[in-house]
């Protein structure tokens, strides 16, 4: 399999993604980013037994080292994606006392690419990181892009600011040993990019679902590489999110929601995204903008992935009333949803009939 590159272009913020089976111990990947200056780790747990010994070996074997090299375990769940845990980071930062010329390399999930970038973003107002996903949904979504932050008690990623990280380094090699569950959970935000914003890309899933979920080793590969292209280029167009970007949230309102009512890590992020990507699409289709069979054609490749088609049985409307009224896309009180009007084309919109997301919810469970 070969590299595959791209570019999230933003000025002098521009960086690149590689995708590569074996990125994660090339010694040409990281000579150019890790030599002769401090390189912090921020990992998880689980990542530290199962990757880190054989990153660090591939880092201190190089022809010219790191000049300290350390690490945090942090750990592992979104549970834990919290100001307490991202003071581990500022410790151990502290404590061994890097400079603001370090490195901060986040190797893990969303959770710990999220808490290693506002570390990143904060220490010493600021310091580079690269971004080392371990999961498909930290491939294909939350490493690009520039968002990092930690969850709040009253609200999902409440806390937290853009920033963009130095390169984004893909291995393709350590999906092999990724959960199903997790798996599933990173083709929710796969599928999503088809929903939004490329209607062949939707039909080459239906066709590849099956050996997409048997972990075929270049489907995944091409599926990682056309997803990051879709962000990248809506990254590039809104980097702060004033606009088009809310696009990238199709079913992130009910899916915030569903996850802040059952409980941070209850539910995978991709599984809420998935039953909340079924409910953006039915409503869509209540407002009549696009028909029942585009909304059943959804809801069956969502579930072809192993996802969850509807909220939990004990979720009220009262539940995802107030879960949906604290996203960040509410402004001046007014609920903003990503909503289709047809396969490939999403809208971020106010400008819809509220009474049917009311009769909506109000025919839950
Ligand atoms: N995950 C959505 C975004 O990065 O904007």
């Amino acid at each position: 399999m070969t590299t595959q590159t791209l570019t999230v272009d933003l000025g002098d913020r521009t960086y690149p993604i590689t995708i590569q089976s074996g990125a994660l111990t090339s010694a040409q990947v990281w000579s150019p980013l890790v030599a002769d200056r401090q390189v912090m780790i921020v990992t998880n747990e689980t990542l530290g037994q199962l990757l880190l010994p054989r990153f660090l070996e591939c880092i201190e074997s190089l022809a010219v080292p790191p000049k300290k090299m350390k690490h945090v375990l942090l750990p592992d769940g979104e549970q834990y994606k919290t100001l307490d845990t991202l003071n581990l980071i500022f410790d151990a930062l502290l404590e061994q006392r890097f400079d603001r010329r370090c490195l901060i390399i986040a190797l893990g999930g969303g959770v710990v690419g999220d808490m290693a970038g506002f570390a990143a973003a904060c220490y010493q107002r600021g310091v580079e990181f690269v971004q080392v996903p371990t999961t498909l949904l930290s491939q294909v979504d939350s490493s690009v892009g520039g968002k990092t932050g930690v969850n709040h008690p009253l609200g999902k990623n409440m806390i937290g600011a853009f920033y963009q990280p130095q390169a984004v380094i893909i291995d393709t090699d350590v999906l092999s040993s990724l959960p199903p569950r997790e798996l599933s959970a990173g083709l929710a935000e796969v599928i999503k990019y088809g929903l939004i914003a490329d209607a062949s890309f939707l039909l080459w899933l239906e066709e590849h679902m099956e050996g997409l979920m048997a972990c075929n080793t270049q489907l995944l590969a091409d599926a990682i590489y056309r997803s990051c292209q879709i962000k990248a280029q809506v990254v590039a167009a809104d980097e702060r999110e004033g606009g088009i970007r809310a696009i990238l949230n199709l079913g992130h309102t009910y899916g915030h929601a569903i996850e802040s009512a059952q409980g941070y890590g209850v539910w995978l992020h991709g599984e809420a995204v998935g039953a909340g990507m079924v409910m953006a699409c039915e409503l869509s289709q209540r407002l009549g903008w696009i028909t029942e069979a585009d909304s059943e054609r959804a809801k069956k490749l969502i579930m072809r992935a192993g996802l969850p088609v509807e909220p939990p049985k004990n979720m009220t409307q009262d539940e995802f009333q107030a879960g949906m009224s604290v996203d960040k896309k509410v402004l001046d009180g007014q609920l903003r949803l990503v909503l289709l009007r047809s396969i490939g084309q999403a809208v971020v919109t106010a400008d819809f009939d509220v009474a049917q997301l009311e009769v909506q919810l109000s025919e839950l469970g």
